[in-house]
């Protein structure tokens, strides 16, 4: 069977690996580490594999998923790349960007995984545990973020067995993944670029890259539906979180960026600092994290210091927004 009656922890030597690979191949679900976020893996040619990444997360609706490959050449060879695409492809794969493109007719990612678009998610992640998984299993590996529907994206193993322990078949432990906001997502279809998610990539170096500044989403196009990780409410700890807040109360937990202090901080009942030499890389790193940590306190609210939007803070920023929106 491949429904687990314990989830394995599996170290990524050569034997968890491989061990990792065949419960893939056999449609068991795996949790890997990616540069971002732990992924959620399933084979992306099998659709009962893949329906059992919606059950194992509670997910309501079948959302796309992203593909993952090891090599370049094969992740090209799922999709029709326009010149932009190839270019951004060159440029940041492996690395933290997916790309949606239309799909290569009669590709093998199935229909679920595709929620039953003409386009296809595509990402070649760098982080050598993925790296060596996706080689071995000779696959496309479909993978959201390993947390339970609408939690925090996990950014360590704990954090996929505290949501998913007992309903996968094994996580593979990377330890702490090193960006720690999901792939910047960019929709290919034609016209210009569409920025469809904020993450790993800044918004800058799409633009180095292109020339030109990526498009917003296209709402109003329901063949081209923005991404589902802009529904507003996501990535939503237990406690309210309160953005931008420059006072603290007593029973609040507050997370701080940089040196500056919300007034009545020190009532504070839990603190945790994203980066207190204000690098915005180390605050992505440390997010999700310390959302897990706060919420853990048992404070009924997380205020938030403010953040910077540049660079990464257009991440981190959205991600906050997401966890603060009404649910
Ligand atoms: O960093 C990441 O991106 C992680 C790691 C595991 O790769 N994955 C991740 O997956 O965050 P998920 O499922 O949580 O988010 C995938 C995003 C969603 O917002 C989804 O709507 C969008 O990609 N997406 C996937 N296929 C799409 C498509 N054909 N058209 C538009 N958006 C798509
Ligand atoms: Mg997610």
């Amino acid at each position: 069977s491949t429904v687990p009656a314990a989830t394995r922890w599996l170290d990524p030597d050569a034997s968890g690996l491989a061990e990792a690979a065949a419960l893939l191949r056999a449609g068991g679900l795996v949790a890997f580490p990616t540069e971002t976020v732990y992924g959620l893996g399933a084979d992306a040619t099998d659709a009962a594999a893949v329906a059992r990444i919606f059950a194992a997360k509670e997910r309501p609706r079948f959302n796309p998923l992203i593909s993952h490959l090891a090599a370049v050449r094969a992740a090209l060879a799922e999709g029709v790349f326009d010149a932009q695409a190839r270019r951004l492809a060159e440029a940041f794969w492996p690395g933290p960007l997916t790309l949606v493109v239309p799909a290569r007719p009669g590709t093998a990612i199935c229909d679920l995984a595709r929620a039953g678009l003409p386009s296809v998610a595509l990402r070649v992640p760098a982080h050598p545990v993925a790296q060596a998984l996706l080689a071995d299993v000779g696959r496309p590996v479909a993978a959201p973020s390993a947390n339970r529907s609408g939690r925090v994206s996990p950014t360590r193993a704990a954090h996929v067995l505290d949501d998913l322990a007992g309903r996968i078949a094994a996580v593979l432990d990377g330890g702490d993944t090193p960006v720690g906001v999901e792939s910047t997502v960019v929709a290919c279809l034609g016209g210009v670029p569409r920025l469809l998610r904020p993450g790993g990539v800044t918004r800058a170096a799409l633009r180095d890259v292109l020339g030109l500044d990526p498009a917003a989403p296209d709402d109003a196009d329901p063949g081209r539906p923005a991404a589902p990780g802009m529904l507003a409410s996501h990535y939503a700890p237990r406690a309210r979180v309160r953005l931008d807040a420059r006072s603290v109360t007593a029973d609040e937990a507050v997370l701080l960026f940089g040196e500056g202090r919300p007034s009545g901080h020190e009532q504070a009942c839990a603190v945790r600092n994203l980066s207190p030499a204000a690098d915005l890389a180390e605050a992505a790193a440390r997010l999700f994290g310390a959302l897990r940590d706060l919420d853990a306190s048992g404070a009924a609210t997380i205020a938030v210091a403010p953040i910077p939007s540049e660079g990464l803070g257009e991440a981190i920023r959205d991600r906050l927004a997401r966890a603060a929106a009404p649910r």
